[in-house]
Formats: structure tokens, sequence, C-alpha cells
């Protein structure tokens, strides 16, 4: 799928929203400022925030829910983890009981990472355009990509 600009970027972040469910996991994958922190605002608007969305970096975990947000969600950038024990104390596991986990720099869980999660690509693609590719597990199937 070819996003022509930031905008088109919030828009599947947007699409990917109306699919969603409390216990799925969305691992968004890229470069520095390949657009997953844009993927992660579309989403999180069309979820209802209402707010700036910063770039979870720092802190690690920016956790949202009802009433500000349709459902429970964590927005998650593990780039500055270095050692899968600091995953652990994230609690992500206890988060996907019952929040979506959108996590950006999923590569830092190496195996740790669901299988069933939706895995997410931005890539680079000219000046302003990215690719979004993906793998979708069978939970995803009929989900992603939104038609
Ligand atoms: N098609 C595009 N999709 C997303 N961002 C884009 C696009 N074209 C240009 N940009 C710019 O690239 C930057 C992406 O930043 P960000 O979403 O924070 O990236 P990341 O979270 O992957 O590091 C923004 O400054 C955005 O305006
Ligand atoms: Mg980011």
């Amino acid at each position: 799928m070819i996003l022509a600009g930031p905008d088109e970027t919030a828009a599947a972040g947007a699409a990917l929203a109306a699919v969603l469910r409390p216990g799925d996991v969305v691992a968004l994958s890229g470069d520095l400022g390949a657009g997953k922190t844009t993927f992660a605002r579309g989403l999180l608007h069309a979820l209802g925030f209402q707010g700036e969305v910063p770039s979870p970096s720092f802190p690690i975990v920016i956790p949202y829910a009802p009433p500000e947000l349709a459902i429970p969600l964590w927005h998650v950038d593990l780039y500055r983890i270095e050692d899968p024990e600091e995953l652990l104390e994230l609690g992500l596991d206890e988060a996907r009981a019952d929040s979506v986990v959108l996590i950006e720099w999923p590569e830092r869980m190496g195996r740790l990472l669901w299988p069933d999660a939706l895995r997410l690509t931005i890539a680079p693609h000219g000046t302003d355009a990215r690719r979004l590719t993906w793998e979708a597990p069978a939970p995803w199937e009929g989900r992603w990509p939104v038609r």
C-alpha cells in the first residue's frame, strides 16, 4: 500500500482503528522518521482521542483508556530497550489482557513478540511517500487490510 503523504499514513492508522479490539497486538516497524507515530496518531484520533499524541519514547509506554479513547490501548516505543529484562518490567503481557498494544520498534522484543501480532512495516518510497507492507497472521484474516 502506497501512502502519498503523512495524511494518508494517518488515514491508514484510522482504517486499522475501526477493526481493533482489546487483546490485539500491532507491531509497527520502520526506521526513525518512517511514520510510525504518524500512523499511531491517525489510529488514536479515530478512536476518539482529542489531544496531541506524543511519541512514547520517554516514557516508553503511554496508556490510553475510556472515556478519552473508545477502547483501552497502550502506545509503546521500545527504541530505548536494550535488555529483554526491561521488557518484563513494562508489563506488556498484562496489558494484553484488556488492551490493544501498539508497539513501535517491536524488533526490540526479538522472539518475545507474540506470533499473533499484526506486523506492519513502513518504508521510504520517494520523498514524501511511504510503502506500507504487512504480515497478517490468522486472527487478522478478514480484518486487515480493511477493504
Ligand atoms: N507519507 C508519509 N507518512 C508519514 N510521515 C511522513 C510521510 N511523508 C513525510 N512524513 C514525515 O516524516 C516524519 C515521520 O515522523 P514519525 O511519524 O514520528 O516517524 P517514526 O515514529 O517512524 O520515527 C514526520 O515528520 C512526517 O511529517
Ligand atoms: Mg515514533
